[in-house]
């Protein structure tokens, strides 16, 4: 159950710590990349590390003054930049769920692992991945699989699962993904059938991409000028939001075709928008990281900074 940081140090050099900068840690997690950025720190640096999970919060919590624990959702940033902190230097998201909680049969995050269908991030949350099943209709189950896991037998799985919870009930993580292997029956040494499907469920139940997105304006408004933001995450649904967003905060839909006159709207939109962001760059880890962490194999950090 160790969960070993991904990207750690490309995404730290990215931040371009300063030694008295103020950070964000969003996803706290382990620990891993805090623990990183305090060393760069001194003694007058500061960090705010954000979890939503209280578990992990209370397991991996170290002492240091420099360290302001946050429990709360990372989409909540402006409640507390507004009470507390003010403006940063930088941001890190490592988004997803750390291996203590996917590695935890209680948890009920893995098809690897029996335990309950509960899939909450934040535990005081009240609906369970069982509570979602039990009470979703066919049409937005199917949508959800379609949209959050890529899921190209959405329609079919969405379809046996509510069959099977009219007669029996669909109590563990056990259940769900022998449930989803007798339904797609498909052998894939890389990718078990169930896969896309627990992903798909995770991230509508625990509202992820909605969180994100939110988190992604305040954090823009939260940057001091030439401040980072650098972004992991491990599956195309997020990276494309991210790219989106880096290149709407970007000169990326702000060139003009300089040949033509331009039109009086292209004018207003040119004057009205304001570059907020730079984009530095995105890496991927290395092949070297990948033979060590097998989680790291899909995860894209993307940089931008605020100008
Ligand atoms: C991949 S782990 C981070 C691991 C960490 N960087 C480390 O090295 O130990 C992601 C963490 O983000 C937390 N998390 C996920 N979504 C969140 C959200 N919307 N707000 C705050 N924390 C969130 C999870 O509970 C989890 O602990």
């Amino acid at each position: 159950m160790v969960h070993i940081p991904v990207l750690l140090k490309e995404s730290i050099k990215s931040l371009n710590i300063k030694h008295n900068g103020t950070y964000i840690d969003a996803t706290y997690g382990c620990g891993g990349h805090t623990k990183l950025i305090l060393s760069k720190l001194s003694k007058y640096g500061k960090i705010y590390a954000i979890d939503r999970d209280i578990k992990t919060l209370s397991k991996y919590k170290i002492l240091d003054k420099r360290i302001t624990y946050i429990n709360d959702n990372f989409s909540n940033l402006k409640y507390f930049l507004k009470n507390k902190i003010g403006k940063i230097d930088g941001i890190l998201f490592d988004l997803g769920i750390s291996s203590f909680q996917l590695e935890n049969p209680e948890r009920g995050f893995s098809y690897m692992y029996n335990g309950p269908l509960d899939m909450r991030i934040n535990q005081n949350e009240k609906v369970t991945a069982y509570n979602l099943l039990n009470n979703i209709n066919v049409k937005k189950l199917s949508y959800i699989l379609k949209t959050y896991g890529e899921e190209k037998y959405h329609k079919k799985i969405a379809f046996y699962i509510k069959k099977y919870i009219l007669k029996k009930k669909l109590n563990s993580t056990h259940d769900l993904s022998n449930l989803i292997c007798s339904i797609i029956n498909k052998k894939n040494k890389f990718k078990h059938p169930a896969k896309r499907s627990f992903q798909a469920i995770r991230i509508f139940l625990n509202q992820e991409i909605k969180e994100l997105k939110k988190a992604l304006n305040i954090s823009l408004k939260l940057l001091k000028l030439g401040g980072i933001i650098s972004i992991i995450s491990f599956h195309s649904i997020e990276d494309r939001i991210i790219k989106l967003f880096m290149r709407k905060n970007s000169s990326y839909q702000n060139k003009i075709n300089s040949k033509l006159p331009l039109t009086e709207k292209q004018i207003n939109n040119f004057c009205q928008k304001k570059l907020q962001l730079k984009i530095i760059g995105k890496i991927f880890p290395k092949k070297n990281e990948i033979l060590k962490n097998s989680r790291s194999r899909s995860a894209i950090l993307r940089i931008a900074q605020k100008i």
